[in-house]
C-alpha cells in the first residue's frame, strides 16, 4: 500500500529514487511522484500512472539534487490523479510530504485547518498532515523534526512519512506508526524506504524504524527518537537480500519466475529443519515454546487472502497430526469480534509481507488477552514477526508478483513442519511414521519440479478457456483450500469470475451454474476422497460442464470422464496441496497473459495491505 523512497547523500537523488520506486511498485501503482531539493529549490514532479509515466513526464526537466524523496501510490482517499499524487506541499510552499497509511481523523483536522485559512489542492488525507506540520512549525518557530513530532501527536491513524523543508535542505525527517520503514546506512549518505529493496544495491546496513519513532537524516548523521522525545540507540542489521533476487532473471514476468522458483523456495524452507533418518523436525524459532505446545487448548490461525488459504491447509495438518483443535479466522473479522481467548490459546499469524494491517491488529488484540503468538512470515524483520512471541520464517525470498505463489507453498511447508513438530512434542506420532513422512517431504521439491513440466500442456488448456466468463474450482479435504487458492489466483490476475467450493457443497447451490460454458477445475488426486470426487465430476459432466482435473500421475479413472487431465506426481496425502497448487498457478498465469492482463500488477491490487 504505497511505496516510499528517500535519499540524502552525495549522489544524484533522482535515479536512485526512480529505481527504488520501480522496485516498490508492487505496493501500489496508480500514480507516482518525486520531490528534489537542489540549492534551496524544491521541485516536485508527479503523475497519475506508473513510475515509467512519471519518468517520461519529467525527462526534460532539470533533475538535479542530492536530496529527495519519491512515492508510488495505491489510492485510499481521492481517486488516482495528478493532483492526488504525492508529494503534497504546505500552503507556504516550504514543506513537502510523502505518506503511506491512513490519517483517520483527517476530516476533522481538515475542517479546523480550513477554518484557519488553509487551502487544499487535493482530496487526500496526506495533504492535511503537511498543512498541520506547517501550522505547528510557523506557530512555534520550530525546526522541521520538532514540528513533525508535535504535529503527529494530533494524528490518529497509520503512517510512514518522509518530510522535507526547503528552508532546511540538508535534512529528511521520517516517522512511522503502523506502516513499515527501513533506513539504509551508507558512507556519507542515507536511504529510507518502505522495504529494503530500493536500498540493497547501495548498502547492506539497515535500521528498521520502530512504531512511534522519528528519524532525522542528514548526510553525516542519523538521529532516532521516539515521538515522546526519548532518544533511541539504533541497531544496525545486515541485509541477507541479494540484488539478483529482485530481477526477472530472463522470465517474462515475476509471477512466472516465482512459480518456477518453488522447488528451490520449498527446499530453502525445509533446510536445516527436517532430519528424516532420525524422524525429527527442528524449529529453532519456536523451540522455547515447546512446553507450552504440550498444554494447548486450541490454535487460532489468523490471516488474509492467500495466507488464509494456507491457514486452512494448516488446520487439516495440525488436527490430523498434532490432534489440537484449530480455528482459521479472517484477521479482519476476528479483530472486530469479541473473541474468547485464553492463555492456553496459541495464535498463529500467517503473512507473506508481515505488514498486513488486519493481521497485525488481530495479533495485538490476542496478545493483550494473553494468547501466545507465533508468526509465519516471509519478510524478515517485518512488523508481524517482531510483534509475535516466536515464529518460523518461510524463507521463500522476495515475492514481487502481486499474486502470491511461492509464498503460499512456503507457508504451507512451514505449517506442515509446525504440525509435525507439535505431533512430535505431544507424543502423537511414532518415529517410524515421522521418518516416512519426512523422507517423502524431503522429495517434495523434486516433485514440484516434475509438476512444473506440464507447463506447455497447461498453456494449451489455457488457450481453450481464456475467454471464459466464470470458472468453478472444487476439491475435498485439503484439496478444498487448494481450490479456493486456484480460484483466487484466476480472478485476481485474469479478472475472470471464479469461485472455490468444497466439491460436496456444489449440489447445495453452485450446481445451478453448470452448463456447457462452465469450466470446472477439480482437485481429483488419488487420496481418501478420490471416489467421492469422481462422483462430483460425474455430476458436472451430466450437466455438460467442462472438466479440467488435477490427477495423480498414471490415473485412468478420471481420465475417462474429464475433458483435460493435468498430472502431478504421487505423494502422501499430507503434501497434496504443495503439488496440486502448481498447475493451478500456471493455468491462471497463462490465461491472464493470453487475455493481455498485467499479471505482475493486477488492477486495483497492492501487495502489502497496510490499511484495514
Ligand atoms: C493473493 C494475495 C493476497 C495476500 C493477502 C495477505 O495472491 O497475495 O490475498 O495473501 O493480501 O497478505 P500477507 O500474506 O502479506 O499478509
Amino acid at each position: 500500500m504505497c511505496g516510499i523512497v528517500g535519499y540524502i547523500g552525495h549522489r544524484d537523488a533522482w535515479p536512485i529514487i526512480i529505481k527504488g520506486l520501480k522496485r516498490l511498485e508492487y505496493r501500489g501503482y496508480d500514480s507516482a511522484g518525486v520531490a528534489l531539493i537542489d540549492h534551496g529549490r524544491l521541485s516536485i514532479y508527479k503523475k497519475a500512472g506508473k513510475v515509467k509515466d512519471l519518468e517520461t513526464f519529467a525527462q526534460d526537466e532539470n533533475l538535479n539534487g542530492t536530496a529527495g524523496m519519491g512515492h508510488t501510490r495505491w489510492a485510499t482517499h481521492g481517486a488516482p490523479s495528478d493532483r492526488n499524487s504525492h508529494p503534497h506541499t504546505s500552503n507556504n510552499g516550504r514543506l513537502s510530504i510523502i505518506h503511506n497509511g491512513i490519517i483517520e481523523n483527517y476530516a476533522s483536522l481538515k475542517e479546523e485547518l480550513g477554518s484557519r485559512g488553509h487551502i487544499f489542492s487535493s482530496d487526500t488525507d496526506t495533504e492535511v498532515l503537511v498543512h498541520l506540520i506547517e501550522e505547528v512549525q510557523e506557530m512555534e518557530q520550530l525546526d522541521l523534526a520538532e514540528a513533525v513530532r508535535l504535529a503527529l501527536a494530533e494524528v490518529i491513524g497509520a503512517y510512514a512519512i518522509v518530510v522535507m523543508d526547503k528552508a532546511d535542505p540538508d535534512t529528511l525527517v521520517a516517522a512511522r506508526k503502523g506502516s513499515p520503514m527501513v533506513v539504509g546506512v551508507g558512507e556519507g549518505e542515507y536511504f529510507i524506504a518502505s522495504d529494503a529493496t530500493p536500498i540493497v544495491e547501495y548498502t547492506k546496513n539497515v535500521i528498521y524504524l520502530k512504531d512511534n519513532e522519528l528519524a532525522v537524516l542528514t548526510r553525516q548523521d542519523i538521529l532516532i527518537k521516539r515521538l515522546d522525545n526519548v532518544i533511541q540507540t539504533p541497531k544496525i542489521h545486515e541485509l541477507e537480500l541479494k540484488l539478483e533476487m529482485l530481477e526477472k532473471g530472463g522470465y517474462d514476468h515475476f509471477m512466472l519466475k516465482e512459480i518456477y522458483e518453488q522447488p528451490r523456495s520449498v527446499k530453502d524452507c525445509l533446510r536445516g529443519r527436517i532430519y528424516p533418518e532420525q524422524g525429527l523436525v527442528q524449529l529453532g524459532g519456536i523451540k522455547e515454546y515447546t512446553e507450552k505446545l504440550k498444554n494447548l487448548d486450541r490454535i487460532i490461525i489468523v490471516a488474509c487472502g492467500t495466507s488464509w488459504h494456507a491457514g486452512l491447509v494448516g488446520e487439516y495438518l495440525i488436527e490430523e497430526y498434532a490432534r489440537i483443535p484449530v480455528e482459521v479466522e479472517y484477521a479482519s473479522e476476528f479483530r472486530y469480534r469479541n473473541p474468547i481467548i485464553s492463555e492456553k490459546d496459541l495464535v498463529i499469524a500467517i503473512s507473506q509481507s508481515g505488514e498486513t494491517a488486519d493481521t497485525m491488529a488481530a495479533i495485538e488484540m490476542a496478545k493483550e488477552k494473553g494468547a501466545t503468538i507465533f508468526g509465519v512470515c516471509n519478510v524478515v524483520g517485518a512488523s508481524i514477526p517482531r510483534t509475535s512471541h516466536a515464529g518460523v520464517y518461510t524463507h521463500a525470498g522476495p515475492e514481487i508478483g502481486v499474486a502470491s505463489t511461492k509464498a503460499f507453498t512456503a507457508q504451507v511447508t512451514v505449517l506442515t513442519l509446525i504440525a509435525l513438530y507439535m505431533a512430535q512434542q505431544r507424543g502423537k506420532i511414532s518415529t517410524s511414521a515421522m521418518t516416512s513422512l519426512l523422507t517423502e517431504l524431503d522429495h517434495i521439491p523434486e516433485k514440484i519440479q516434475e509438476a512444473l513440466s506440464s507447463d506447455s500442456y497447461i498453456k494449451e488448456i489455457a488457450a481453450k478457456f481464456k475467454d471464459s466468463r466464470n470458472c468453478l474450482f472444487l476439491g475435498r479435504g485439503s484439496g478444498f483450500p487448494v481450490a479456493l487458492e486456484g480460484a483466487l489466483k484466476l480472478k485476481e490476475i485474469s479478472y475472470i469470475h471464479a469461485e472455490g467450493y468444497p466439491a460436496a457443497e456444489m449440489k447445495h447451490g453452485p450446481i445451478a451454474l453448470i452448463d456447457e460454458e462452465m469450466p470446472v477445475v477439480f482437485i481429483a488426486t488419488r487420496n481418501s476422497s478420490y471416489e467421492k470426487v469422481i462422483s462430483n465430476i460425474q455430476e458436472v459432466k451430466a450437466r455438460k460442464g467442462k472438466v479440467i482435473a488435477i490427477v495423480t500421475e498414471g490415473d485412468t479413472e478420471v481420465r475417462q470422464m474429464a475433458d483435460y487431465c493435468i498430472e502431478i506426481p504421487a505423494s502422501d496425502e499430507a503434501f497434496l496441496p504443495l503439488l496440486a497448487t502448481i498447475p493451478l498457478q500456471l493455468l491462471s498465469y497463462h490465461i491472464a497473459v493470453m487475455r493481455g492482463c498485467n499479471v505482475d500488477q493486477p488492477r486495483n491490487l497492492a501487495k502489502s495491505v497496510t490499511v484495514e
